[in-house]
């Protein structure tokens, strides 16, 4: 294992973001439940204490035994913070003036190592309901602000440190220089966790893991399942089969021209042409999940069947990545299910092979790092996320190949409008959308009655919150007059500016 920081998860909001700052720095951390971690293994160069939505006095708060950390530094983050100090002695009382949102630090205990080069006067960011009034003897007060009089704390002597705003959001401006006060010259981590470093310990690992086995690898045209492949590919070679499946639910052109760019990267890659099958899988079909289901359920049985062609594979390679394996805490409740995502969930399950996922620990931009250290084509790693499911759940109501067809063109009018106005990067995701509606045109002196089409493109930073694109107004009159005039049985184009949430970027 490379040297690491592990977090411990109370069920913040923001527990994602203190890993995503620590791997900003080229360190590894890995994010557990804080009752539901591993042993602490000497690779272990420091723990975090996330926030939580709890109260310490609560009856049924969670807790912690310090106790197992020994000498290792801690850095309690707000409950974290709030939880030592509790713990040891001191004492947490409800707030009672606010200490939400932006503060200022009125004083700062320089010579402390985790506040180094931070000043009074810099903008940190507040959101509890609880404050720590006192602390015990061995602990002191190294930074306030004007209403947070423990704003953070140590222990003397120790590695042990609290603070009770959060580093990890922007808004805290010295928040990244804080982390790295603590990872780095507290912790001692290196910051040699560098993409390049990670290519060669997972191809060295599979090698080790796989030997002379066969994988085989269902690829989407997607970043993870194309970089998982090449780091499998690099490590295996011809042994990894990959099989993609055209689901007759693909952008325009998608299947040659992914096919052809695998190919060229030398994977060992399999076409399926199995347009029918879905499509008579989805007939009369309406409702989104059901769709979504036969969708998954069709896709399982190709691949499976794909599958038992070859000889001898005993792996299931995946693209799994980190957001998809962080055990989620649920100190309120379990969270509820919106859409049920990732349809090829029930793959592993159903082969009874053994599951290979060399990007189980990153994250997206990660992912994205070290496919453009492998040297894949930038063109894929800047794909915008497309649904398994594909148009099946852009084409509101049921499915047939004509409304694909007519999807399809529209579909490509708009992105590569995108991209020749230089707008495609600028937007996380777009698509267009076929309604179930008709409305009335007139082209030339003749009425129309034809379908309605929506166009889709929002900014997001990993899908959960989005906000509707603010595309330059001039652009969408260019590509609605081009869909009109070009697309055969549409009249009309509407544009979506409703935000997730309460809106989802997918329509169904
Ligand atoms: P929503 O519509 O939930 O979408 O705001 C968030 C992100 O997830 C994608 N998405 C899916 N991906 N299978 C997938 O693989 C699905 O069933 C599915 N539904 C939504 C969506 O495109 C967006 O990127």
């Amino acid at each position: 294992m490379p040297e690491q920081i592990l977090i411990l998860d109370f069920g913040s909001q923001y527990t994602q973001l203190i890993a995503r700052r620590i791997r900003e720095l080229n360190i590894y951390c890995q994010i557990f439940p804080f009752n539901h971690y591993p042993t602490i293994t000497p690779d272990v160069k420091g723990i975090i204490l996330s926030g939580s939505p709890c109260s310490v006095r609560d009856e049924d708060a969670p807790d912690v035994d310090l106790g197992v950390f020994g000498n290792l530094p801690v850095l309690g983050i707000c409950y974290g913070a709030q939880l030592m100090a509790q713990k040891t002695g001191g004492s947490v009382t409800p707030s009672k003036i606010r200490e939400y949102g932006r503060a200022r630090l009125s004083s700062v205990l320089n010579s402390d190592p985790l506040l180094a080069g931070i000043s009074t006067g810099e903008q940190v960011w507040m959101s509890h309901g609880d404050t720590i009034t006192a602390l015990a003897p061995e602990y002191e007060i190294t930074a306030s602000t004007d209403s947070v009089n423990v704003a953070a704390y140590r222990k003397r002597n120790t590695n042990c440190y609290g603070i009770q705003f959060h580093p990890e959001v922007t808004h805290t401006i010295p928040g990244q220089k804080l982390l790295q006060n603590f990872a780095v010259s507290i912790c001692g981590c290196r910051q040699d966790w560098t993409p390049g470093q990670f290519i060669e310990n997972t191809v060295h690992k599979l090698k080790e893991q796989l030997g002379s086995d066969k994988v085989v690898m269902a690829l989407s045209g997607g970043v993870d399942s194309t970089v998982a492949a090449v780091l499998v590919h690099k490590a295996i070679g011809q042994s990894l089969s990959c099989i993609f499946v055209d689901n007759g639910l693909l952008r325009k052109d998608e299947f040659n021209q992914v096919l052809a760019s695998y190919r060229g990267m030398g994977l060992n890659i399999k076409g399926v042409d199995s347009k029918q099958r879905f499509y008579a899988a989805l007939k009369g079909l309406t409702e989104p999940e059901a769709k979504r289901k036969a969708i998954g359920k069709t896709f399982i049985e190709v691949f499976d069947e794909e599958a038992h062609l070859i000889s001898g594979v005993s792996w299931l390679g995946q693209g799994t990545i980190y957001p998809d394996v962080i055990e989620s805490v649920s100190v309120k409740g379990p969270s509820v299910t919106i859409k049920s995502h990732h349809n090829v969930g029930g793959l592993p399950e159903h082969m009874k092979l053994k599951v290979v996922e060399p990007l189980r620990s990153l994250f997206k931009d990660e992912v994205r790092r070290v496919g453009h250290t492998l040297g894949i084509d930038p063109a894929i790693l800047g794909r915008h996320p497309f649904p398994g499911p594909g148009l099946g759940i852009r084409i509101l109501g049921d499915i047939t190949a004509e409304k694909v067809a007519l999807l399809q063109e529209v579909d490509h009018l708009f992105i590569s409008g995108l991209k020749s106005h230089g707008l495609y990067d600028q937007v996380w995701q777009a698509g267009a959308i076929l309604l179930p509606i008709h409305s009335v045109g007139v082209m030339g002196d003749e009425r129309t009655y034809e379908q309605v089409v929506a166009l889709r493109a929002v900014v997001s930073v990993d899908g959960m919150t989005a906000d509707w694109s603010h595309l330059p107004f001039e652009f969408l009159s260019e590509i609605s007059s081009s869909i009109i005039n070009k697309v055969k049985g549409v009249n009309r184009v509407v544009y979506d500016i409703s935000s997730k949430p309460p809106s989802t970027i997918e329509w169904e």
